[in-house]
């Protein structure tokens, strides 16, 4: 049974995610303004696509497009859409100097007539995508960075940064209901979207990972290419005595979401399919690291800490185990030693 989240006495219930972050920023200045506008567009976004979402098999909006993306994937019809909407709903606001897309190849500009703000936006715009048609998880995440460049269209040396410099992260999952989970370093708070209204309200306040919980998370399909220390201690929690159970979607954000919720581990190592791992390091394993970190959890590429890498390239691979800090560690030690 899900433990119901208390609300903190400050946070009564019918708290906007508005309300919350004008409250909770409030002692820092420097984050307020142009920052709550960059969550203000996430939000509009966020509904957008939901929306979008909701009725994808009335909208046509079911299936691939037929091409395929830098990544070599074919692209789905929500992943346009979705790219399109975030995009749209950020450049004309003045509050980043550049987007970057798991569906973009370069560095995607402000065009003129709009002005370049302080934040970097960096997003997966639509992630579990080939599910769409069969109605699981799906979810947008994203990684804020601030400009480190004084003025003008953002440089790579923006972007190119160690995942510690990211100042806020976040996902939205659009499952049974849209929720839109976000830390600014002062915790990972939740936020669920009323439809009726079109509101997000704080509905899981200060999630921390639970400690007790044990499932894992991965493609076990790939486990006969693993590197054979992983694969011991795959067969290890399948020992009935360790209380382990598997639950896996395939799509990220909800893997990720679930556990965050009820404590689990999600791994996605080195396969011969994926030899440098499948996921990518600036979009979809940074925030999910900077979330889980704030939660109490930890996230390696199987060596180092997630949040210690340098992002070398825009859409660099990496290994990703993820969630429950004891789990990790533990699989980190056997992959190190
Ligand atoms: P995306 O849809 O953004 O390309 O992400 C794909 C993902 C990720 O959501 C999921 O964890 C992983 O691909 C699943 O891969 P497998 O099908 O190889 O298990
Ligand atoms: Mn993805
Ligand atoms: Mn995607």
């Amino acid at each position: 049974m899900l433990t119901p989240v208390a609300l903190h006495p400050q946070f009564e219930e019918g708290t906007t995610l508005d309300r919350f972050l004008l409250e909770t920023l409030r002692d820092h200045p420097e984050a307020t303004g142009q920052f709550v506008t960059l969550i203000n567009q996430v939000t509009l976004a966020a509904k957008l696509v939901s929306a979008r979402v909701n009725r994808a098999g009335l909208a046509g909006m079911f299936g691939a497009t037929g091409t395929m993306n830098i990544q070599g994937e074919y692209v789905q019809k929500m992943d346009v859409y979705a790219n399109e909407t975030f995009k749209r709903a950020l450049e004309h606001a003045g509050v980043v100097c550049m987007i970057v897309s798991e569906e973009e190849e370069e560095i995607i500009g402000i065009p003129a007539p709009f002005t370049p703000g302080n934040y970097v936006f960096a997003m997966d715009p639509l992630d579990g995508s080939s599910n769409i048609d069969t109605n699981a998880s799906i979810g947008t995440i994203f990684a804020v960075f601030r400009r480190k460049s004084a003025s003008g269209q953002g440089e790579p040396g923006d972007v190119l940064r160690s995942g510690r410099e990211m100042v806020a992260a976040g996902y939205v999952v659009y499952g049974a209901g849209t929720v839109l989970v976000l830390s600014t370093g002062q915790g990972v708070h939740g936020f669920t979207l009323d439809p009726s209204v079109g509101e997000f309200f704080l509905s899981h306040h200060d999630i921390r990972l639970s400690p007790e919980t044990r499932s894992y998370s991965c493609n076990e399909a790939y486990s006969g290419s693993w590197d054979t220390r992983l694969q011991g201690w795959l067969s290890a929690t399948k020992d009935p005595a360790a209380g382990w159970s598997a639950r896996y979607i395939g799509s990220l954000v909800g893997d990720f979401h679930r556990n965050l919720v009820k404590g689990g581990v999600f791994l996605y190592p080195p396969s011969r399919k994926s030899p440098s791992g499948k996921l990518r390091l600036l979009y979809e394993a940074f925030p999910l690291a900077f979330l889980v970190e704030q939660a109490g959890g930890s996230a390696t590429d199987g060596r180092v800490n997630i949040l210690d890498r340098t992002l070398g390239s825009l859409h660099e691979r990496t290994p990703l185990y993820i969630g429950n800090r004891d789990a990790v560690e533990e699989i980190t030690r056997l992959l190190t030693t």
